[in-house]
């Protein structure tokens, strides 16, 4: 139907009402209680409008539109309640607006200064009412609080929730629970929901819980933001309470090609970015619904694959690791030949040859490397990925001028370091990527009836610990440098490996590794430090002080070095280079080498699985757009549903702690390497994927814009 608003003739659906008609047709009236997404209730009567043939102004947000109807929205009467409106709402309210933290963004702020209204003419005083911070995650101002019930309505209508209501209290009408209680008594989805209706900075986010540096999305879901390869982690654990796990597998392998692995060893810094560890501590186990969805697969997803046409191009990739992988399967789905050269007989990396089985078995690497051939290949005649094993390239650059149109290097760093401290060489010593890999392959030594120490805290430390004592060995102790707090390994980790039998001795300095008898040339024992104190100085450099009397010496038979590892190689390959073998690159993984990237712990440092895939996916959008692509690799493998809305009160078990799987007994899986966790069951996946607090729901809420946006 058509109305005239300002003498501009509108066009306006069935059932709206002035307001909407008047904003969708871009002619602002102000307007405080009534927001996109809510109803309206008419209660700030600040849309006050003037309609030919009533009676004095109305308000917009609350008369429906008529053919024909003729509004102002600048007459004098209308104008006169509007600004007597804004005045008594201002008349309380604080004038410290450059405190707020709302200051800039702030909807009453922007609308009193559009209207010319004085914050100070009718000032009475800001009322005196205490800030609740009580609450975790959600800070509540009552002082800056309108009244405006935006965020009570939120809360009833849109979420179905229902625990803020107008509270009748010694202070006066304010927002609250019933009774007082506190959020998480009242049945609190923590879903944000009020922040974000909230049109001044009376609700907000924790103080000081955003990060400057952020985005205001990636704040508000940190998980997302926290996943080096942004995973829609909410997105796919709200399938996965749904019991979609095909389609929770699709949404991860939109970011990623290893669901699986991943879910299996992923160092999850989701988990400590999840907003539930403000809540209770416990962060929901997004690594372990991930496992649930990847077991679960059902691969309906394949047929949504991007399968661009062969360019002609050809992409050689050095290294088959979890960024080399990543980066031959999204150059493939672009359209370019690619041939993956491996310098071990089988491909995975770190996967397969730098954790343990009974983390991440070979069977789970297998198939998800023939999901990545498959899916690459899809209806061509010839795969478009090559994989080719055995073969180490020394010069990588040197395939430039056999055909290859770029080279991506993704070598990692499989050379175990080892320090210089005396007995450093005695017969006994071992590097933790010689031990692990041995391992892997089947070749590792007996260790039966011998004593280890395992130098290192982080998880490789652990992987060469627990994997020692899988190998018999009589006793398996570690040292590290770091107390136990700081400690890098994760504290799951720590807990397993002291159930198997490991002994930690955290915060000790390595002395020596000494001979077992003299003129042996064989490792007897080791002796340690306690450190007093440990920190780094201006210069970066580790400083320990160490306790008097805290020397400690261990009888052991082998000494393992797990405190780092480096890329091997480096040195010949023509590559400008830094900290030692680390090749240099930008941040699209370009090297210092015409037509040659690089990416992964090989330019980064050993960083995790999840760091390697987020840069295998930068680095093969960069090789596309080199190539006359379009570098477009995002892509859309299951449909995108709008989620509910309506998500009700917190149900019976949503504030406790993360539902834990079935483990094998210490007992017995310390004498195999089998996997000894569990998959969620599909009743544990419900429980756990239904403790996310969703937060990414509150950004799908519609954000009402300022007049200056108009
Ligand atoms: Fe219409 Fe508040 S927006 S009365």
């Amino acid at each position: 139907m058509k109305l005239s608003i300002n003498g501009t003739e509108v066009e306006a659906a069935e059932g709206q009402n002035v307001l909407e008609a008047a904003l969708d047709a871009g002619i602002y009236i102000p307007h405080l209680c009534k927001h996109p997404d809510l109803e309206a209730v008419g209660g700030c009567r600040l849309c006050m409008v003037e309609v030919e043939g009533t009676d004095g102004p109305v308000c917009a947000c609350k008369t429906p539109v008529a053919e024909g109807m003729v509004v102002s929205t600048t007459g004098e009467a209308a104008e006169r309640v509007r600004k007597m409106a804004m005045e008594l709402i201002l008349a309380t309210h604080p004038t410290d607006c450059t405190g707020c933290p709302k200051y800039g963004k702030c909807e009453l702020q922007s609308m009193y200064q559009y209207m010319g209204v004085s914050p100070t003419r009718w000032r009475v005083k800001s009322r005196p009412v205490a800030t609740d911070d009580k609450n975790p995650l959600i800070t509540h101002m009552f002082t800056r609080c309108i009244r405006c019930g935006r965020c009570v309505r939120a809360c009833r209508e849109l979420r179905g929730v229902g625990v803020l209501d107008y509270q009748h209290t010694e202070e006066g009408i304010r927002i609250g629970t019933d009774g007082s209680v506190s959020l998480q008594q009242a049945g609190c989805r923590f879903c944000g929901a009020c922040i974000e209706v909230c049109p001044t900075g009376s609700i907000v986010d924790t103080l000081n819980m955003f990060d400057e540096n952020k985005s205001y999305a990636d704040n508000v879901v940190p998980c997302r933001s926290g996943c080096p390869a942004h995973v829609d982690i909410p997105r796919y654990l709200r399938h996965i309470r749904n019991g979609e796990y095909t389609q929770a597998a699709a949404v991860v392998r939109e970011k990623v090609p290893f669901p699986e692995s991943l879910g299996d060893i992923c160092v999850h810094n989701c988990q400590g970015a999840c907003k539930r560890n403000g809540l209770n501590g416990t962060p929901v186990s997004v690594c372990r619904l991930k496992r649930a969805a990847a077991v679960r697969d059902e691969g309906t997803w394949k047929a949504n694959v991007r399968h661009e046409p062969l360019t002609g191009k050809r992409v050689a990739v050095v290294g088959a690791g979890p960024a080399g992988l990543t980066a031959a399967l999204y150059c493939a789905e672009k359209g370019h030949q690619v041939k993956v050269f491996e310098a071990n007989e089988k491909v995975g990396g770190q996967m397969r040859y730098g954790i343990p089985a009974y983390r991440l078995p070979d069977e789970t690497v297998d198939a998800e490397v023939a999901t990545i051939l498959e899916i690459s290949q899809a209806s061509d005649p010839e795969p478009r990925i090559e994989l080719a094993c055995g073969a180490r390239v020394a010069d990588p650059k040197a395939l430039l001028s056999e055909g290859f149109d770029a080279v991506l290097v993704t070598i990692g760093t499989h050379d175990g370091t080892v320090l210089p401290m005396a007995g450093h060489d005695l017969e006994g010593v071992v590097r933790n990527t010689d031990f692990l890999k041995a391992a892997r392959r089947g070749e590792a030594e007996d260790l039966t009836g011998l004593r280890v120490m395992v130098l290192g805290g982080g998880n490789v430390a652990y992987d060469c610990a627990r994997t020692a004592v899988r190998l018999g060995a009589a006793s398996v102790d570690m040292a590290c440098l770091e107390a136990e707090a700081v400690m890098t390994s994760t504290p799951e980790e720590r807990a397993e490996a002291a159930e198997e039998g490991v002994v930690l001795h955290d915060a000790y300095a390595f002395t020596s590794i000494n001979e077992s008898a003299e003129g042996s040339g064989k490792v007897g024992s080791m002796t340690i430090h306690k450190i007093e104190r440990f920190y780094f100085d201006e210069n970066h450099r580790a400083v320990t002080e160490l306790l008097d009397g805290g020397e400690m010496t261990i009888d052991v038979d082998r000494v393992i070095f797990a405190v780092g590892q480096k890329p091997e190689g480096t040195a010949d390959m023509g590559f400008e280079l830094t900290h030692g073998p680390y090749i240099v690159a930008d941040a699209e993984g370009k090297t210092s080498v015409e037509g040659v990237w690089a990416a992964g712990d090989c330019v980064t440092g050993t960083k995790s699985v999840i760091a390697a895939i987020a840069a295998g996916r930068e680095c093969a959008s960069a090789i596309d757009r080199a190539l006359g692509g379009d570098g477009e690799i995002d892509g859309e493998l299951t449909e995108h549903e709008a989620p509910c809305q309506h998500i009700g009160r917190a149900p019976e078990g949503f504030y406790g702690e993360a539902v834990q799987p079935q483990f094998r007994d210490a007992e017995e899986r310390k004498h195999d390497f089998d996997v000894f966790e569990c998959p969620y069951t599909e009743q544990e996946a419900t429980c756990e994927a239904s403790r996310c607090l969703q937060c990414d729901l509150r950004l799908t809420l519609t954000s009402p814009r300022l007049w200056n946006e108009y």
